[in-house]
């Protein structure tokens, strides 16, 4: 169950002659996602493919080769597999929200999921929803005049209001103010942690990465170079440079003090209590 990728490339035009080469968007992509309990980071360069990825995720893409298997169903042309069910399974929040947001209403718009999908009371969910993402005295306006940030909001609304098993968010963070980083961030954690959803986020932010992420996936020109701890990764000195990737701030940190107080510290602390606890372990030692 999940989500399974065997093979699969993709491109997004195919010549009609059929010697012409293809210029392939994604490469012989294998990958297993469960439907429970995952938090993982998706992260690349800027035009690595992520964003096409995460589409295959939801049958917005159809795979050029190879096979993509959401939960029981295979996403091909043919036979065709039910839409609905699938999109009901995996939400997936654009990375341009303004691609995903058509009422005449915010709450209208965070309704129409749940609608669609049969939901019981969409008005109620709607109401918790926008409670949750700090917007409701949004919710009677039209969501066409909002700022940037607002309308992610909104668009993230509207997707969680569905109830996904799968949450797909194409870098959500984008746009927002710190504080509203946070409390977002806070929230999916609360949904991976408390509710068991499988948690994707697109991001190019290694904060994110080493704050919340269990797992991460790492594209470079269509290609997954890497899938597995952000432990292992950061540790990868050759892999980070050649996919241009950053340390997080507190990698950086401990990496500075290492070598300006000559202390064996190991660097690899991911939040700022266990690398306090690291520092006093190590000054604590050279001091007996
Ligand atoms: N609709 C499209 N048609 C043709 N090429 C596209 C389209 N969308 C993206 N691409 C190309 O596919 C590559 C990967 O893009 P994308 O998946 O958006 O990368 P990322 O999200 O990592 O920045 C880029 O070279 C981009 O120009
Ligand atoms: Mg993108």
């Amino acid at each position: 169950m999940g989500i399974h990728l065997q093979e699969v490339s993709f491109a997004y035009y195919i010549p009609k002659k059929r010697k012409a080469q293809i210029h392939f968007t994604l490469h012989n992509i294998g990958l297993d996602i469960a439907s429970q309990d995952e938090f993982i980071a998706l992260v690349g360069h800027t035009g690595s493919g992520k964003s096409t990825l995460v589409q295959l995720f939801n049958a917005l893409l159809l795979a050029t080769r190879g096979t993509v298997q959401i939960q029981d169903w295979f996403l091909t042309k043919n036979p065709r597999f039910p839409l609905k069910p699938i999109r009901k399974t995996v939400g997936l929040v654009f990375q341009f929200p303004e691609y995903q947001i058509f009422e005449e209403t915010v709450e209208k718009d965070i309704m129409f999921g749940p609608k669609n999908f049969n939901l019981p009371e969409p008005a109620s969910i709607a109401h918790e929803i926008a409670q949750i993402m700090n917007i409701t005295p949004l919710l009677q306006k039209s969501p066409f005049n909002l700022s940037g940030g607002q309308m992610r909001k909104v668009a993230i609304a509207g997707i969680l209001a569905s109830k996904p098993d799968i949450l797909v968010l194409d870098e959500p963070t984008a746009g927002l103010d710190p504080f509203a980083k946070n409390e977002l961030l806070q929230f999916l954690k609360e949904q991976n942690e408390v509710y068991h959803k499988t948690i994707i986020i697109i991001t190019h932010d290694m904060e994110v990465v080493s704050k919340y992420a269990h797992r991460v996936l790492v594209l470079k020109e269509g290609e997954l170079m890497y899938d597995g701890s952000k432990e292992d990764l950061f540790k990868d000195d050759v892999l980070i440079e050649k996919c241009n990737l950053d340390y997080p701030e507190i990698v950086r940190m401990m990496k500075y003090l290492k070598e300006k107080l000559a202390l064996p510290l190991d660097i690899y602390q991911y939040h700022l209590e266990d690398a306090l606890r690291e520092l006093q372990a190590k000054v604590g030692e050279t001091h007996e």
